[in-house]
């Protein structure tokens, strides 16, 4: 028995979805599956090659969700292929894949909505008070614009749908920039000056709003403005590095619509470029030696 968990993309609006503005965010083919296969209780096996700390919290959140799923009698075991800690819903992906094969083991209702509402459960050990936008993405794998409802972690959310196909090249850089951290220093700084950022935040919520409705209309070229003077705003609000903003030149450079960071940022993580034809500069970054892969979040798909 398996459940699977997308890792997604924020093509606008991250952290400023954390107070409460919408978030354009699209599912990555690319996930992580939990397999279950039957045993005497219900029990995660994890690899050896993770640290006691990593071990301790994985199975804390594991118990919280096998609790709510009635404790079916299986082993699971999990297999990512997404890097951790680069802004590409790694924690959220697993909280889906793993609450999705408990539920199918559990015989009970594996709908996305249930799926996303019991593996919140998971997140919030992962990261505390996530906006919601990470596992929400995951559990439903459709393109969405999401507004986290004031001190919660869900909120109201509309599936775009999109009549041109969406394809983003995302490219790895630098080294793992844990979310709570990033998203901890950016509180500090909203704190100590309020109106300053929540000017930024705003604007960044309208970007979002307007990318929804750019996606809508077929007009990427709006949407991919909307991401560069997106990762603008990132950078003013302190969430960008020299590498990541490398990156995003260079993406502009290999003919991205638009580049920007893609979630948490800080020093190294994920940068996205919204291409027609990704695979061209997919190839050019891997001869360089860059990691990097290619991925459709949303519209028709070639036969
Ligand atoms: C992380 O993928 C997205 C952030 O906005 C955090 C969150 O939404 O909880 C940085």
């Amino acid at each position: 028995m398996e459940g699977f968990g997308a890792g997604k993309v924020i093509l606008l609006g991250e952290h400023s979805v954390v107070y409460g503005h919408p978030a354009l965010a699209g599912p990555l083919s690319y996930g992580v599956t939990a397999r279950a296969v039957p045993a005497k209780r219900c029990q995660l096996s994890l690899p050896g090659t993770l640290s006691r700390p990593q071990r301790a919290l994985l199975t804390r959140a594991f118990q919280r969700v096998a609790t709510l799923c009635g404790e079916p009698g299986v082993k699971v075991t999990l297999e990512s292929e997404l890097p951790l800690s680069m802004g590409l819903g790694s924690s959220g992906a697993l909280a889906v894949a793993s609450t999705r094969v408990l539920l199918k083991a559990a015989g009970r209702d594996d709908s996305p909505q249930e799926v996303a509402r019991l593996a919140l459960e998971m997140e919030q050990e992962f990261h505390g008070t996530p906006s919601g936008v990470d596992h929400t993405t995951s559990a439903l794998e459709k393109l969405l614009l999401y507004k986290r409802t004031p001190g919660q972690s869900t909120g109201r959310l509309k599936v775009l749908k999109s009549p041109r196909p969406l394809k983003v090249l995302v490219a790895l850089v630098g080294d793992r920039s844990p979310t709570k951290h990033t998203v901890g220093a950016l509180r500090e700084r909203q704190a100590r000056w309020p109106e300053r950022y929540t000017r930024l935040f705003k604007q960044i919520g309208t970007l979002a709003a307007e990318g929804a409705k750019a996606v809508e209309d077929g007009d990427l070229e709006a949407l991919g403005d909307a991401m560069n003077v997106n990762q603008g705003l990132l950078a003013a609000l302190g969430l960008s590095s020299p590498q990541l903003e490398d990156m995003v030149y260079r993406l502009r450079g290999l003919g991205a619509l638009g580049a920007k960071l893609t979630g948490a940022g800080g020093d190294g993580g994920a940068v996205i470029g919204l291409f027609l034809e990704p695979e061209p500069a997919v190839k050019k970054l891997l001869d360089d030696g860059v990691r990097c892969f290619s991925s459709q979040l949303a519209g028709p798909r070639a036969l």
